[in-house]
């Protein structure tokens, strides 16, 4: 080889060699993290964003362990995460990325707790459908009444506004987050004369059956005092409606975190790929919903009127 050329080739050949990527290390996870491979050789998790840039590397030992929010989550199963109406999607995603060899599903692996999946009841309000009319006795009722004889003023108290008792049955579990039970804010829509919009806290099971119930009394009570005749009795005349209404809901959970796809040979470097769903799938394709029947009770006082006989 011509020494010029030699040269050359070597020159080319250190700057190949003589600049290495520098790799970032990273201590927390990025944000904007979506897939991720591990490392075997050197013990370190290689971050990607969604463009498939490497993000940089972070040790193992760096995982933090995972905290779950609320008490409305559980984990997520491997199982489970292939029920999700977007499973498809992410499998295409993998079989695009990593080809569609042999490997294994799974979820919350021990040794990469900051890699966990999860799936949580959602904290936003559940809208009551009501189906049906309410139906409704009213009753003339009276308070008071038990002073006669003595002139002078008495106290009467009188009560206003509405009770509310709400019975839910879940007619239709999901197949994921079996079991799980949460506190949720039910939204009560207005309904004439017999509901205010409200909105009350029960708790849900996903679980086939299973029923609870739910009382706020949202009724103010206030004190009259009426000037009463000597031999009078004075009393509070008052109408008690109360009414059965029947509605239904749903309650979605949604599933959160990463898969893992867990090759039995080495594709593009690595044997363990894992995939942020959150990142793939819109919140529709992560979420299953739990239906619930509802029986809702009313008791409305109003219409006060002071008798005095
Ligand atoms: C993710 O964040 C990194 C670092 O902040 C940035 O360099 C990269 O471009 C981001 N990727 C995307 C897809 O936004």
């Amino acid at each position: 080889m011509a020494p010029v050329l030699y040269l050359i080739s070597l020159a080319l050949a250190l700057v190949a060699h003589a600049s290495p990527v520098v790799e970032r290390r990273l201590t927390h996870m990025p944000r904007n993290a979506t897939k991720l491979a591990v490392d075997e050789e050197s013990g370190t998790v290689i971050l990607f964003d969604s463009r498939d840039e490497r993000l940089g590397v972070m040790e193992r030992d760096t995982f933090s362990s995972f905290d779950r929010r609320g008490g409305a989550c559980t984990a997520l199963s491997a199982d489970e995460v292939q029920k999700l109406p977007g499973w498809d999607k992410l499998k295409d995603y993998a079989n695009k990325n990593w080809g569609n060899y042999e490997r294994q599903i799974a979820t919350n692996e021990k040794e990469y707790p900051e890699r966990a999946a999860s799936v949580c009841a959602t904290n936003e309000q559940v809208e009551l459908n009501v189906n049906g009319d309410p139906q409704c006795t009213t009753q003339s009722q009276s308070a008071g009444g038990d002073f006669s004889g003595t002139s002078g003023t008495v106290a009467l108290s009188q009560s206003e506004g509405t009770a509310y008792t709400l019975e839910t049955t879940t007619t239709k579990s999901s197949d994921v987050a079996v079991g799980l039970k949460t506190d949720i804010s039910v939204g009560i829509p207005e309904i004439a004369d017999v509901t205010w919009g409200t909105s009350l806290t029960t708790t849900v099971t996903n679980s086939q059956g299973t029923t609870s119930s739910t009382t706020n009394n949202q009724q103010t009570t206030s004190t009259v005092t009426v000037a009463q005749a000597d031999g009078q009795t004075c009393k509070l005349d008052f109408t008690s409606q109360t009414c059965t209404t029947k509605g239904s809901g749903n309650l979605p959970f949604i599933a959160t975190g990463w898969v893992w796809f867990e090759y039995k040979k080495k594709t593009k470097n690595h044997w363990l790929w894992a995939v942020n769903m959150d990142a793939i799938l819109d919140e529709g394709d992560r979420s299953v919903s739990l239906s619930f029947d509802s029986i809702l009770s009313t008791e409305t006082k109003s219409q006060y009127n002071v008798v005095c006989q």
